[in-house]
């Protein structure tokens, strides 16, 4: 018997779910072909899905002007609560929809996706959005672009989902709900969330197996939303994931579940997003490593942990675990970090990114000291060396 006990509190105190149950759904189905119709991309459906099942407590619709603006001018909600990324709905144009009017919201292929109630219409104001949350206006930044790319207008309002899941992994998705429901059955009083979008090196299994060290638990928690061109697909990484914990993970000790947000690729903002958001997943304690959520060299390598500081602990509520950039060092026979290694630079193991796409194409091992055997041969058949 593992006894009951309380988990963390969700970010702002409860888990706010607004999911159509199989009765409201039939109503708006009917209803359908008098709404106006909103196509979702695929980042703002997964946006959707995560606001109706509570992982983006506390939450519950597209934001308003008020909420958006304080978000970019003050990291927080009009409450006070911490918040650094905005989730909006974005519209070329302000002047066919009206406050009050109920909006069906669907997916490219014509799937109603759920509903949103219109509280406002309100211009977007992308400059003031990309140096707040990006930190650049630089159309070369991937987050960047896509938010140039999307229309002038944002409808805020609350929304309800037709579906508690979004991504191609349903068996893997476990909602915030669910996964408290695990965490309590594993009797886990602290767990650690490791967010990726890449495979396992060896890099990323040590900041995991030290922090577990620590905490009765892990969540290897994959963002499996949409991601930017070269990422390596989701699908190749669950492959990768399943692989790797199969033969060096304590099944009883681990949880593999994936997280289906889109990437901003905003660095420190998306930092603290990532950890509030974890919190609502369940979570006691998250990682930061080097760069966390970078792109290319928009970020200083440590600026996604600096920003924790401008929060008390309390007000993030999840620990967060800084981690130095981590390698293997030959002369120390181990992962390490300039906190832990003595040596030198020609003593550590250092693969740029092109260089190990560079191997794999050319279905060269590489080297176990950076990635696992069995990960190596899933990413060599996807590159195909
Ligand atoms: S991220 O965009 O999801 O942050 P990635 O999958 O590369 O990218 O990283 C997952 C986590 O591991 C992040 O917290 C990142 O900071 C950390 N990380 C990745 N590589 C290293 C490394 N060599 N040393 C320390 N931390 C790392």
């Amino acid at each position: 018997m593992k006894g009951v006990f309380l988990l963390i509190e969700p970010h702002g105190g409860v888990l706010k779910k607004s999911v159509l149950l199989p009765s409201e759904l039939d109503e708006y189905r009917k209803k359908l072909p008098r709404l106006k119709k909103i196509y979702l991309d695929e980042i703002e459906a997964s946006d959707l899905t995560l606001l109706a099942n509570g992982a983006y407590s506390p939450l519950t619709g597209f934001l308003n002007r008020r909420e958006y603006h304080s978000i970019l001018d003050n990291n927080r909600l009009t409450t006070g609560t911490v918040w650094t990324i905005p989730i909006v709905l974005s519209a070329d144009s302000g002047l066919e929809y009206q406050t009050g009017e109920e909006l069906a919201l669907v997916s490219d292929r014509d799937q109603l996706l759920g509903m949103l109630r219109v509280e406002e219409i309100f211009p977007r104001d992308k400059e003031k959005e990309a140096i707040s949350v990006f930190g650049t206006t630089d159309r070369n930044h991937p987050g960047v672009d896509y938010l140039f790319k999307k229309g002038d207008w944002l409808l805020a309002g609350e929304v309800k989902a037709a579906g508690r899941k979004v991504s191609a992994f349903p068996e893997f998705e476990l909602t915030p709900g669910e996964l408290r429901k695990e965490i309590q059955k594993r009797g886990w009083k602290s767990i650690v969330a490791f967010q990726t979008r890449n495979p396992i090196h060896r890099a990323h299994e040590y900041l995991q197996k030290v922090a577990l060290e620590m905490v009765d638990g892990l969540l290897i928690h994959p963002l499996v939303g949409n991601t930017k061109p070269g990422d390596i697909p989701a699908e190749v990484r669950m492959e990768c994931y399943q692989a790797l914990i199969k033969e060096y993970y304590p099944p009883e000790r681990v949880i593999l579940s994936v997280f289906p947000a889109a990437m901003r690729y905003a660095g420190p903002k998306e930092a603290v997003f990532h950890a509030l958001v974890r919190k609502n997943y369940g979570c006691t304690h998250f990682i930061v490593g080097r760069d966390h959520a970078g792109v290319g060299a928009y970020y200083g390598t440590y600026d996604a942990q600096r920003i924790f500081d401008r929060f008390s602990e309390a007000e993030i509520g999840i620990k967060i675990l800084k981690f130095e950039n981590a390698f293997y060092c030959g002369k120390c026979g181990a992962m390490a970090s300039e906190k832990t290694c003595p040596h030198q630079d020609q003593d550590r193991l250092f693969l740029s990114g092109t260089r190990v796409r560079e191997m794999l194409r050319k279905g060269l091992p590489l080297p176990t000291e950076f990635t696992r055997a069995e990960v190596g041969q899933v990413l060599r058949k996807f590159y195909g060396g």
